[in-house]
């Protein structure tokens, strides 16, 4: 294991996460845990390797299984033999009912399925790592959250499950930051990002931003965070997000 800081990234297979990994292998001292569900289909993840130079670490890991997640942090835990995680990064999420749902068209089986994976399962893996981030220099955890689910930015009546998880989610980081202030804890909205193939995907073709854009202002935001940060909403500019 390399000195320096270590970051878990979830969802790391594609997209925003592995954007992410990519780019933070660019720093020689930087350990990159990258957890996904299924490490031996993600060839792109793996196609890093051995560039990395024993800097990478593919974990596998199924935010919405306990069990999954148990024994993702006791691997980690073992990998990094008494070190912690410097930075642990909730990517993973789903968008199961596109941006286009409502809240009285929206099937609640999506807005169940939705809450399960981006607040049940991050909050989960949070709670399964934060032995491991307490124990580390850096003491962060960052909760990919998006805009959308910003009230205070009054958007209009589509994506809803999709935006009332992540209005979640930005509860479950302020409680996260209130309880253990020694973390410093933040929600950060990455910006519509030009992930996925097709429109009804997560970011689509038609976003913004092309990934590599957003998530450098995603890691220079991480990198400038200061303690009292914590519990804050933030965009990948530094600027801060209404509730
Ligand atoms: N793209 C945007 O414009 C945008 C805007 C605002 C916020 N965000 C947020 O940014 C984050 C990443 O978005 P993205 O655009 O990169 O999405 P994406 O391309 O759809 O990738 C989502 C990632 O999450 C993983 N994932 C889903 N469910 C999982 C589970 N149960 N366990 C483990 N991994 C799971 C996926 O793994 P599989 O490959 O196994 O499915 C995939 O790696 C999300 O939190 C999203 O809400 C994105």
């Amino acid at each position: 294991m390399t000195e320096g800081y270590v970051w878990l990234i979830t969802g790391a297979n594609r997209g925003i996460g592995l954007e992410t990994v990519t780019q933070l292998l660019r720093s020689p001292s930087i350990t990159v845990l990258a957890a996904c569900r299924n490490p031996a289909k993600a060839t792109e993840l793996q196609a890093l390797i051995e560039e990395a130079g024993g800097r990478l670490h593919l974990v596998a890991l199924d935010i919405t299984d306990k069990e999954s997640v148990t024994k993702a942090a006791k691997e980690v835990a073992n990998l990094l033999r008494g070190k912690g995680v410097d930075y642990l990064v909730n990517n993973a999420a789903i968008l199961p009912g596109g941006l286009g749902d409502t809240a009285f068209g929206m099937d609640i089986d999506d807005l169940a399925t939705t809450f399960a994976t981006n607040v049940a399962g991050t909050a989960y893996v949070t709670q399964a790592f934060v032995g491991l981030v307490e124990r580390s220099t850096k003491k962060t955890v960052v909760n990919i959250s998006s805009t959308v689910g910003s009230i205070g930015f009054d958007f209009d009546a589509t994506g809803a499950s999709y935006a009332v998880s992540k209005a979640a989610l930005n509860m479950l980081t302020y409680k996260q930051a209130k309880e253990k202030p020694e973390v410093t804890t933040i929600s950060l909205c990455p910006g519509w990002l030009q992930t996925g193939e097709l429109q009804s995907e997560m970011g689509g073709p038609n976003a913004t931003h092309p990934v590599s854009v957003g998530v450098e202002g995603v890691l220079k935001v991480i990198l400038s965070l200061k303690p009292e940060d914590s519990g804050q909403f933030f965009n990948f500019k530094g600027e801060r997000v209404p509730w």
